[in-house]
């Protein structure tokens, strides 16, 4: 594991049934993966997955998408766009890969965690706030119900560590509440899932403007895409804010756009932010360093992809065999869950 990754390497639980370490995390098709994205979870998921000893289930979070005015097409391509892109990055090699909505028992825990959680530590989510207080009133409901999915995403699966970026520390935190809740009122079913966040790259912001996360929704705001072609990386690295002083140092709150780049950079090339500085001089030459790592970083990710995109049908192929992967290992949970909470199994309805 690279220090990118160590994250929570002390809060690593031991391994589950002697058997492995489950790592389980998702992550939304809502425009492209960026940078912040990369070393904020796909890094530290790829060097989980091929740590000996674990086994990791990464998925395309696309009912997470649906929290908010969507359409319909395109949520269809951007969750292929994702799958892809994920694939793109290695996950396909070391890890089952496959779309949230595939697997029905993520759902089907998540009514019967909404029915274990209170609606005022759902409203109290930092991110629902932000949401639906730019919805003014009329923000759908499953934005408000929605960590109660992320919990079950995780839950079902007896997840012990799940790699996030900052952003999602509170829902994974919830997450964790809800899992000792539910064991203590009706039995020991859940792991308790530990989050492993990367030191520093855990929220890594715009290019342009440092006081705001990196997002993925627009390309003029200051982010890598993951399949960008070199020039538009070098552009975007380019137009970062930084400052005029020529001496570099590592200081977050004086120097924010230096601090940014230097965490960028540190990342992709596993050092500290600090260490990452050490030789260069001035704006430019950082500038110019990140741009060449990103660019030989991303260069194999794009070229994946473009072949990937080529050809659909394999891809969803690769998701079905991911899901139906996921499915046997979920139902055994959710069955547990159903049994514990005191849900008569009568069987399913046949078709
Ligand atoms: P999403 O799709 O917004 O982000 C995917 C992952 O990338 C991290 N991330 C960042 N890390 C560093 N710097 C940034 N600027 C940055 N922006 C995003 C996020 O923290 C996340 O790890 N709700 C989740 C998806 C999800 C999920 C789950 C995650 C659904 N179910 C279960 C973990 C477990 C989301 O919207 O992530």
């Amino acid at each position: 594991m690279t220090a990118t990754a160590t994250a929570t390497a002390t809060a690593m639980p031991a391994a589950t049934g002697g058997v492995s370490t489950r790592v389980v995390t998702g992550l939304k098709p809502t425009g492209r993966l960026h940078v912040g994205n990369y070393v904020g979870a796909v890094r530290p998921l790829l060097d989980l997955a091929r740590s000996v000893g674990t086994q990791t289930l990464v998925f395309v979070a696309d009912l997470h998408a649906m929290t908010v005015e969507h359409d319909p097409g395109r949520l269809r391509d951007q969750t292929r766009e994702l799958a892809a892109t994920l694939l793109a990055c290695g996950l396909g090699d070391d890890a089952t890969l496959f779309l949230q909505s595939a697997v029905p028992a993520h759902t089907g825990l998540a009514y019967l965690l909404e029915c274990t959680a209170g609606y005022g530590e759902m409203a109290r989510m930092i991110q629902f706030k932000e949401k639906a207080g730019a919805e003014r009133g009329s923000a759908r409901l499953s934005l408000l119900t929605y960590p109660t999915l992320m919990a079950a995403d995780v839950l079902v699966y007896r997840a012990d560590v799940v790699p996030v970026g900052d952003d999602q520390r509170q829902h994974l935190e919830l997450t964790r509440t809800l899992a000792r809740r539910f064991n203590a009122r009706y039995g020991e079913v859940f792991t308790v899932p530990a989050a492993a966040t990367p030191p520093s790259a855990a929220r890594i912001r715009s290019l342009r403007d440092p006081a705001a996360k990196m997002g993925k929704s627009s390309s003029a705001d200051g982010s890598v895409h993951l399949i960008d072609p070199p020039v538009r990386i070098a552009a975007a690295v380019r137009s970062a804010v930084t400052d005029l002083d020529p001496v570099l140092s590592y200081d977050p709150e004086l120097r924010p756009g230096v601090a940014n780049l230097a965490e960028l950079l540190g990342a992709l090339t596993g050092r500290t932010p600090h260490s990452a500085l050490a030789g260069l001089r001035g704006a430019g030459a950082l500038k110019a360093a990140l741009t060449e790592v990103l660019v030989e970083t991303l260069r194999p990710v794009r070229s994946r992809y473009a072949e990937l995109v080529a050809d659909p049908a394999e891809l969803d192929r690769r998701m079905a065999r991911g899901a139906a992967a996921a499915a046997a290992l979920a139902a055994p949970t959710l069955a547990a869950v159903r049994a514990a909470m005191g849900i008569v199994d009568v069987g399913q309805a046949s078709m």
